[in-house]
């Protein structure tokens, strides 16, 4: 099996979509500053772009968490591969996230962070798979909302690989 990306989200689109995101943001957090906690490694190049466009004081933490395997299923586990560098309490906290799919991964992480006692803790999502959903999980921030395909570029993958495409492309899987 082999795989061809289609491209489904251009370049353009998702530059604009990050600029009223991050528009919003500003609105929302007016006078308060912004711990962005980046989901390694699917959400590098979104929360990259969108810290860019932040006018609020930023700071930013990594952390790597997963409920995949290399392939395209979730295995309703979360494993924390690389926990955050900085406590979080008192902090406003942004969760920002490639794709909530089945919701899993969100879910188990936001739990987790809100045990920290964060001062607030919002998510914001790249894209959206709300027909996957599986929990019941809604960022207050979301790019755009896609169908139930899978998706690679801009960050997310296919077994490791289009995370350095710099449009969304859809995925389809073909016989060698
Ligand atoms: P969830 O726990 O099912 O919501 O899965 C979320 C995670 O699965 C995301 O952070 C991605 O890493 C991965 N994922 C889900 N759907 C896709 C997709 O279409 N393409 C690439 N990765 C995906
Ligand atoms: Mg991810």
């Amino acid at each position: 099996m082999g795989e061809i990306i289609h491209e489904m989200i251009s370049e353009k689109q998702i530059t604009e979509k990050i600029s009223q995101i991050a528009s919003q943001i500003n609105e929302d957090y007016r006078g308060k500053e912004i711990h962005l906690i980046c989901i390694l490694k699917g959400s590098v190049f979104f929360c990259c772009e969108l810290a860019k466009r932040l006018e609020v004081p930023v700071t930013m933490d990594f952390m790597a968490v997963s409920s995949y395997g290399n392939g395209t299923e979730p295995s309703g586990r979360l494993s924390v591969t690389k926990d955050l560098d900085e406590p979080i309490d008192g902090r406003h906290c942004i969760i920002v996230e490639d794709i909530i799919d089945t919701g899993f991964t969100l879910s188990m992480t936001k739990k987790m962070l809100s045990a920290r006692g964060p001062a607030s803790l919002k998510l914001c999502t790249l894209l959206d798979k709300p027909e996957r959903r599986k929990t019941k999980i809604e960022a207050e921030y979301t790019g755009f909302t896609i169908p139930d395909k899978f998706v690679a570029g801009y960050g997310l993958d296919y077994a490791q690989k289009y995370r350095n495409l710099p449009y969304i492309g859809e995925a389809e899987f073909v016989e060698d």
